[in-house]
């Protein structure tokens, strides 16, 4: 602190003026720091006026000093605020998270007596956070309670802001608002994906990148669908059969959008617990509806390489790539390859594929065919050490090799192996049965995985590898 008021009052010129509420910001910040995690006397009458101050931070450093002290202290005051908007904001939120049970109630119509509508935006993130805070820190709520928040908030929504819908369907689904479903379902369809980030149209200008950004947008899952979606997997009354089935039916298009492995399993799990939210006499009704929400993304059918295949040697592929690979090359034939000979059981291209090694679909922007070809015929002489596998002995003496990773399943732990085999095969083993670990400098990917290709198929999959997914 004391270097940067000396650099203050020795700098000149706009930059010092500029920077100077910056750092009033910044010493008052400092001054309530001293509070955070202390009880204070002064500490409420300091901290009290910055609830509201225009600064975030600020603000935020007064909550925590309030926040530091005996809620008996400041429980009052809290309630009584009407001064300023934020003020007023972050102390019932103080109060949210440092009350009991017997501040629900006029926390609550202490919210329900702010004006929303002359909130800023940011402020009326806030408010619902409060409601948020409020019922769940300051649960149990009782029925006449969670009736009124229906009531105030359901006809706020839709709000047409997306943050702030994600809030009020979270929030109107926990209280049950009846009502939801009709005001919620309709803005399932039609499908809409995320809206592209600002830097994803200066990015797709770009010759390096566009295709690959083309083909992330053209995949971007329908982020604020999904985020009701998952806020009416609880819902369980009051669903209408038509409603019921639109639902699954916008969970089975919105799973066939790429977003990853973990994508998948999180749609997945929105899928089953509606399902199980349903009566034995929906689900009878609704089996078809489910099943098409269940189904898994079909799998890519790969043909098999033709041949003549041959024992690939690093500098005779390096020569034919020299003239062969600027030919015309069949790249959806090096997609086909992609699959056939291993590399997406290990390798994300475009989307499609595992995570086991690298994402290679800007390979093309790193390596050039020579690199390419070299990874791919004599993978063990570079090894990154994030990829790098490791040798699993089991106490009976045998090995496992490949990428190995410990996770808990079930309350017990068990060692993961992703097997260094062109089909990537997972072994997994109990944590009792291990004898040891150890790193190994070998690359988990397998070698000879193009040897069954010809020169030709090798030159298709070598020019996709490099096509950045163009
Ligand atoms: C069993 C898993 C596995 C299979 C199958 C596999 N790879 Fe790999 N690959 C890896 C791992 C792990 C790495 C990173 C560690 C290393 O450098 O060896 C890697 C690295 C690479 C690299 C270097 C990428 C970089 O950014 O450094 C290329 C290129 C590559 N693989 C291409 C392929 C191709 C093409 C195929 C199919 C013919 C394939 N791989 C099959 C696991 C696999």
């Amino acid at each position: 602190m004391p270097s940067r008021l000396y650099r203050l009052s020795h700098e000149s010129g706009k930059a010092s003026v500029k920077a100077l509420p910056q750092s009033i910001a910044r010493i008052e910040r400092l001054r309530l720091e001293v509070f955070h995690g202390k009880q204070d006397e002064r500490a409420i009458d300091a901290a009290w006026p910055l609830l509201g101050d225009e600064d975030a931070a600020l603000r935020h450093a007064a909550r925590v000093a309030v926040e530091s002290q005996p809620v008996a202290q400041w429980r009052e005051r809290a309630l009584a605020e009407r001064s300023h908007p934020w003020r007023q904001l972050n102390a019932l939120i103080a109060l949210c998270r440092c009350g009991g049970n017997e501040d629900l109630e006029p926390v609550l119509v202490a919210l329900s007596l702010i004006d929303s509508g002359a909130l800023s935006g940011s402020q009326r993130i806030a408010w619902l956070r409060a409601h948020e805070l409020a019922l769940m820190r300051l649960s149990p709520t009782n029925p006449s309670q969670r009736e009124r928040v229906a009531d105030l908030l359901l006809p706020k929504f839709p709000s047409g802001d997306d943050r702030e819908d994600q809030l009020l369907i979270g929030l109107l689904a926990h209280v049950d608002a009846k009502g939801l479903l009709d005001r919620a379902l309709p803005m399932l369809t039609p499908m809409r994906p995320s809206t592209p980030p600002a830097w994803a149209e200066i990015a797709q200008r770009n010759k390096n990148y566009g295709g690959a950004i083309a083909t992330m947008l053209a995949a971007m899952p329908p982020a604020q669908q999904i985020a009701i979606a998952y806020a009416l997997r609880n819902v369980k009354a009051g669903w209408t059969m038509e409603q019921r089935e639109a639902y699954f039916a916008f969970m089975a298009e919105a799973k066939k959008q790429k977003g990853g492995a973990s994508y998948q399993g999180f749609c997945k799990r929105i899928v089953e617990d509606a399902y199980d939210n349903c009566s034995d006499a929906e689900k009878a009704q609704l089996a078809d509806a489910v099943g098409k929400a269940r189904a898994e993304p079909k799998p890519f059918v790969a043909t098999q390489p033709k041949g003549p295949g041959r024992r690939w040697q690093l500098d005779e592929a390096k020569a034919i790539a020299r003239t062969q690979l600027q030919r015309d090359r069949d790249l959806q034939n090096g997609r086909n390859l992609f699959y056939a000979t291993g590399c997406a059981g290990c390798h994300q291209f475009s989307g499609e594929g595992k995570d086991v090694g690298p994402d290679l679909t800007s390979l093309g922007n790193r390596f050039s065919a020579d690199d390419v070809l070299e990874a791919i015929l004599e993978p063990s002489k570079v090894v990154s050490d994030q990829f790098a596998g490791a040798v699993l002995t089991k106490k009976d003496g045998s090995t496992v090799f490949g990428r190995v990773s410990r996770r808990e399943d079930g309350g017990s732990i068990v060692h993961e192996v992703v097997t260094a085999t062109a089909d990537a095969a997972v072994v997994r083993v109990a944590d009792g049965e291990v004898a040891r670990v150890e790193p190994a400098k070998l690359s988990v990917m397998p070698q000879g995985l193009v040897d069954r290709c010809s020169e030709a198929e090798l030159m298709d999959l070598l020019a996709y590898l490099l096509s950045r997914g163009n």
